[in-house]
C-alpha cells in the first residue's frame, strides 16, 4: 500500500519505518526542514534502539522515503496516518493545532479517495471532528479511522513489530477490512471498534498502567514503614494472572511524554462532561508526590542539612534506553535541590543533551562519566535504571565519593551487591535492605 505519515516524532518516524518494513511504500512528512533533511542522509533524530538500521534498509530499497512535501505526499497515498503532537496545554487538554494544521493540508491535496488514520493521541470525538474539518474543504471521498498507538520509548521497533493489539476504530466496513489487511501481518490480535471506543482505549489503557504505577508506589512506601519487601510483595500479586507481574515496578513515580499527560488530559475529557475521574487525580497526585521520596530520604540522612552539600544524579531520561527527557522525574528533583543551594553533579550515558536543552539553567555540572559525577560527593541518587549503573563496582564507587550515601530511586541494587561496602543506602519499598540509618523514615511535609 502507499502510505503517507505526517509528523516524524517518536510514534510518526517509528510506525513509517515499520509499516515500511512490512513491504509498503512510505512518505514520512515534517514541516521541520532541519529533521527532514537529517532523515534524508541517513541520520535519525531521535535514540531509539533498532531505528537506524531499519530505516536504512527500507530507504536504500525505495521503500521510504522523507520529505516537507505535504501535498505531494499525500497526492501519492492511499492511506495517511495522522502522527503529530498533541502536547499538554496548561490546563492539562491536549492542543489540537498540529493535528488541525494538518487536517487542512490534507484536505487542500485530496486528489481521490483516501483513508485517514490518526494515530496521534486525542480526545474522543476528534476523529469525527477532524473528519468534518477535511469533508466541508473538500469534494473528494475519504474515511477517517482512529489507529491508536501502544509502543513504548526504547522499545519501540520491537512493540510495533509485535504489538500486542491493533485497535482500528471505524464506521466504515471497506475502510476496516483495507487496515486490518495492512496490519494483519503484525497480529492476529485487531480489535475493531467504533470510533469513540477507539480513542478511548488509548487513554484508558494509558491511565490503567499509571494507577498500577501509582499503586505499587504507595504500597512501596506503606512497605517501608511495615518493614516488607515492596519487590516480593509484587512478584507474590503478580502471579495472579487478573494481576501480571509488568507494571508493579516502584520507583520515582512515571514520566515521558505520555503518562503525564494523557492522565491529565483524561480528567479534563471527564471533566468536560461533568464526571469527576476521583482515582485518577489521585494517581497523579501520588505520581507527582513519589519523585520527592528521594529528596525527603536525603533530607533524613542530612537532618535537613543539605545545603551546601553535593549529590550526585545518575540518570536524566524519564526511562532507560531512551533520549527522552519529557516530565523526566529528574527534572524537578534537581531543581528542588539546587533551589536549595545544594550542588548537583549529573550524568546520563545517553539523554545529556536533551536534559541540559529542556533544564536550561545553571547550577548542574554536568559530567561525562558515571564515576566523575560521583567523585566527591556527599550522595548520589540514581534516577532512571540504565545497565551500566546496574554494572558498576560498589567498592570503586564507595572509595570516590566524599561520603558513601546511595538513595536508589529505581530498585537497581540488592542485598548481595551492598555485601562488603559501607554505603548507606536507601532504595524504595525495601527497608530491610536500608544500611547505615537506624532510624525509620518519617514522612516529611515538604
Ligand atoms: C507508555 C505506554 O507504555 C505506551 O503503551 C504508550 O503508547 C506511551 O506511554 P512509554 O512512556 O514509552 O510508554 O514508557 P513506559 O515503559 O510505559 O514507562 C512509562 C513510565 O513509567 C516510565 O517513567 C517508567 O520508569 C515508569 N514505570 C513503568 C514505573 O515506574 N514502573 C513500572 O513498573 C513501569
Amino acid at each position: 500500500m502507499n502510505i503517507t505519515v505526517i509528523g516524524t516524532g517518536y510514534v510518526g518516524l517509528v510506525s513509517g519505518v515499520c509499516y515500511a518494513e512490512l513491504g509498503n511504500k512510505v512518505i514520512c512528512v515534517d514541516k521541520d526542514l532541519g529533521k527532514i533533511e537529517m532523515l534524508q542522509a541517513g541520520e535519525i533524530p531521535i535514540y531509539e534502539p533498532g531505528l537506524k538500521e531499519l530505516a536504512e534498509k527500507n530507504s536504500t530499497a525505495g521503500k521510504l522515503a522523507f520529505t516537507t512535501d505535504l501535498n505531494d505526499a499525500v497526492r501519492q497515498s492511499d492511506i495517511i496516518i495522522l502522527a503529530v503532537g498533541t502536547p499538554p496545554m496548561p490546563s492539562g487538554e491536549a492542543n489540537m493545532a498540529y493535528i488541525n494544521q494538518a487536517a487542512l493540508d490534507i484536505a487542500e491535496a485530496m486528489n481521490g479517495y483516501k483513508i485517514i488514520a490518526v494515530k496521534s493521541t486525542v480526545p474522543v470525538g476528534t476523529n469525527e471532528r477532524i473528519r468534518e474539518l477535511i469533508g466541508t474543504r473538500t469534494s473528494e471521498p475519504f474515511d477517517s479511522i482512529s489507529l491508536p498507538e501502544f509502543l513504548r520509548e526504547g522499545s519501540a521497533v520491537m512493540d510495533t513489530l509485535n504489538p500486542d493489539r491493533i485497535v482500528i476504530g471505524a464506521d466504515n466496513q471497506s475502510a476496516a477490512d483495507t487496515m486490518v489487511q495492512l496490519h494483519r501481518p503484525l497480529t492476529e490480535q485487531i480489535i475493531v471498534t467504533d470510533i469513540r471506543s477507539a480513542e478511548m482505549i488509548k487513554y484508558a489503557s494509558n491511565a490503567f498502567l499509571a494507577t498500577k504505577i501509582s499503586f505499587i508506589n504507595e504500597i512501596a512506601n506503606i512497605c517501608e514503614k511495615v518493614g516488607a519487601d515492596v519487590t516480593k510483595v509484587a512478584e507474590g500479586m503478580g502471579y495472579d494472572k487478573r494481576i501480571g507481574q509488568s507494571f508493579l515496578k516502584a520507583g520515582i513515580g512515571y514520566g515521558g511524554s505520555c503518562f503525564p499527560k494523557d492522565t491529565r488530559a483524561l480528567i479534563q475529557i471527564a471533566g468536560n462532561v461533568d464526571y469527576e475521574f476521583k482515582l485518577l487525580r489521585s494517581v497523579v497526585e501520588v505520581n507527582q508526590d513519589q519523585r520527592f521520596n528521594v529528596i525527603r530520604k536525603l533530607e533524613t540522612i542530612f537532618n535537613g542539612q543539605l545545603r551546601g552539600k553535593t549529590v550526585a544524579i545518575w540518570g536524566l531520561a524519564f526511562k532507560p534506553n531512551t533520549d527522552d527527557v519529557r516530565d523526566s522525574p529528574a527534572l524537578e528533583i534537581i531543581q528542588y535541590l539546587v533551589e536549595n543551594g545544594v550542588k548537583v553533579k549529573a550524568y546520563d550515558p545517553i539523554a545529556m543533551e536533551n536534559f541540559k536543552a529542556l533544564y536550561g539553567k545553571e547550577g548542574v555540572k554536568w559530567c561525562d562519566q558515571a564515576l566523575d559525577a560521583a567523585q566527591d560527593s556527599d550522595a548520589l541518587c540514581l534516577l532512571t535504571e540504565w545497565d551500566e549503573f546496574a554494572e558498576v563496582d560498589l567498592n570503586l564507587l564507595q572509595s570516590v565519593m566524599n561520603q558513601a550515601i546511595l538513595i536508589d530511586g529505581r530498585n537497581v541494587f540488592n542485598e548481595e551487591d551492598l555485601l562488603g561496602t559501607a554505603f548507606v543506602y536507601y532504595s524504595v519499598g525495601r527497608p530491610s535492605l536500608n544500611k547505615g540509618v537506624k532510624q525509620q523514615i518519617p514522612v516529611m511535609q515538604l
